[in-house]
């Protein structure tokens, strides 16, 4: 019986993880250490050169396979297939939901009302590869006839942070004397920062909306477009703006020529949207053998996830060590801490990806969740960055926050010392959460008695470590495929829908409503309103000139 059915809290499994919890709640790691001396390799698991340690977690092999018959009990294997095989799981929206279709490098069809999508997500890559080599080669000339050195995303949301982050993650892949930009906040700095050191013969605006309809891309979009026009007239437009949707009618109705619009599909995911088109920024600095080498490594996590037993299941373990803190132990935050400086985007994109996937407060039945937690608030820094920033209060705070740690094994940098120093801290702080210090050992080191307590760390803090062997396009493919479907289990598990986001609509709506207040349109009704006005009005704005 499936979790929809029954409620989760009464399945079988889920009581026998509450007796588990209080069973495991006051072991500690290093005990588990100690009695099993194969914990590592017991609790580890690889796919190619993409390992995962996840021995310094709150589990033996009992809390595992209960966690898996939890997995199975609310169905995940046949979520699994339903999403892979095209089934409307986006069941508020009634849409397939297949990013894995963006990668798939098998020979399988893939349907979706009768029809094969394989033809067009691959017609879209030839469409990618054309043109990204016609930008990188200086075939493809702006308007007076200069080659393109910046190319400039205007996106929000997934349209923007996937984008954003990957370029940032490959940076070492990129092509030289070619800029990748991204705009993305409605705060005008961000367009004029950006626009300030451009050259528009030189520049090239990629406008990522799966609506074609967003405020603050259409809005920057348009601003970008007078920009051009200032300066190189209207009829510059057609080489110097392409645009990636979904809605053709919108686009065509934006000005931007239909010959330079690449197309994706409502079965596409914004937040999962890299793969398809949206990740066009990506292709023209990377090239698009990278790109491809970049769907490859998440192919074989998709096929890893398809197939692997749950037990040797990236992904599902991910998920399921996930569930198993966020509802038994109730950690309200999860941490995840790449140790690589080009992967400094990564939490950032995480947190859309996970928030606004398993944000949500009703299962897929509409019924209100009262009796346990869905989606984790996710944060975090770039190591070691973060060691001298945050976590203070992940070693001794009073949270429980489960933290995962990434680092590539080689750097793309070593500089000497430097990559061996930054291993050695990642392996430090998993080692200090989960050993902590006691008061003896701090008394052990001559502290005087008053201090102590201040020394102590408590200790058995759970972590997972991820050791790729570097970061190549295919093992980034691998990572975010990873976390990808992970964000699936839990969604499966917590029987909740992870691919509709209905809770960013009031905010957007209830600024359509203040704007034409700030605009002097329409009677004030807010106070706040009232007195931003009053402070607009005695602003200089020649205060500011530099
Ligand atoms: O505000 C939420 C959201 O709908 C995201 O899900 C999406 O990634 C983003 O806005 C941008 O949407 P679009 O690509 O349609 O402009």
């Amino acid at each position: 019986m499936t979790a929809s059915k029954k409620n989760l809290t009464s399945l079988p499994a889920w009581q026998a993880l509450e007796n588990e919890y209080n069973r495991i709640k006051d072991v500690r790691m290093q005990d588990m250490f100690a009695q099993n001396p194969h914990r590592f390799e017991d609790f580890s698991l690889s796919l190619e050169d993409f390992f995962l340690d996840y021995s310094k977690n709150r589990i033996d092999a009992n809390t595992v396979s209960l966690l898996l018959k939890l997995a199975e009990e609310c169905g995940l294997k046949e979520a699994i297939e339903a999403m892979f095989s095209g089934e409307k799981i986006n069941s508020t929206e009634h849409r397939a939901v297949l990013h894995t279709a963006l990668r798939n490098m098998s020979d399988r069809p893939i349907y979706v009302d009768g029809e094969d999508v394989m033809p067009k997500v691959k017609a879209v890559l030839r469409q990618m590869e054309k043109f990204s080599e016609a930008v990188r080669s200086g075939e493809w000339k702006g308007s007076t006839g200069k080659e393109i050195t910046d190319i400039v995303n205007i996106g929000i949301g997934g349209s923007d942070l996937g984008p954003s982050m990957v370029t940032e993650a490959l940076k070492k892949y990129q092509k030289k004397g070619l800029h990748c930009h991204f705009v993305s906040n409605i705060d005008g700095t961000d367009l004029a920062e950006t626009l300030a050191d451009l050259n528009p013969a030189t520049t090239l605006f990629i406008i990522s909306s799966k609506t074609f309809t967003t405020q603050e891309t259409i809005t920057n979009a348009l601003s970008a477009r007078k920009w051009l026009i200032n300066e190189l007239g209207v009829a510059a437009v057609s080489k110097h703006f392409v645009a990636i949707s979904t809605n053709r009618k919108e686009v065509e109705a934006f000005g931007i020529n239909p010959d330079n619009m690449f197309e994706f599909w409502d079965w596409v995911g914004g937040r999962y949207s890299l793969w398809s088109a949206i990740g066009l920024s990506i292709c023209i600095a990377i090239g698009f053998a990278d790109f491809t080498r970049l769907l490859a490594g998440a192919f074989a996590m998709d096929e890893h996830f398809r197939t692997a037993p749950f037990a040797a299941n990236i992904p599902v373990i991910m998920g399921m060590l996930g569930i198993w803190y966020c509802n038994f132990f109730h950690a309200e935050v999860q941490a995840v801490l790449p140790y690589d400086q080009y992967l400094r985007r990564l939490p950032a994109y995480l947190q859309q990806a996970d928030m606004e996937s398993n944000g949500k407060g009703v299962t897929k039945d509409g019924e209100r969740i009262v009796s346990y937690q869905t989606g984790p608030v996710l944060f975090g820094e770039p190591g070691t960055n973060g060691q001298h920033s945050f976590y203070q209060l992940l070693h001794q705070g009073t949270h429980f926050i489960p933290c995962d740690f990434i680092v590539p094994a080689n750097s793309l940098n070593e500089m000497g010392e430097h990559h061996s120093i930054l291993l050695a801290n990642v392996i430090a702080q998993a080692e200090a959460l989960m050993c902590g210090k006691t008061k003896e050992e701090v008394l052990a080191e001559g502290v005087e008695e008053e201090l102590a307590e201040h020394k102590v760390f408590l200790g058995n803090r759970p972590s997972n470590t991820i050791v790729v062997e570097h970061f190549s396009p295919y093992y980034l493919g691998m990572l975010l495929a990873m976390y990808e479907h992970k964000i699936f289990v839990q969604g499966v598990i917590w029987n909740i829908n992870s691919f509709d986001q209905m809770g960013v609509e009031l905010g957007k709506k209830l600024a359509k409503d203040i704007l034409p207040e700030l605009k002097g349109d329409k009677p004030v009704s807010h106070a706040l309103v009232g007195k931003i006005l009053e402070m607009r009005n005695k602003h200089d704005d020649t205060s500011y000139t530099a």
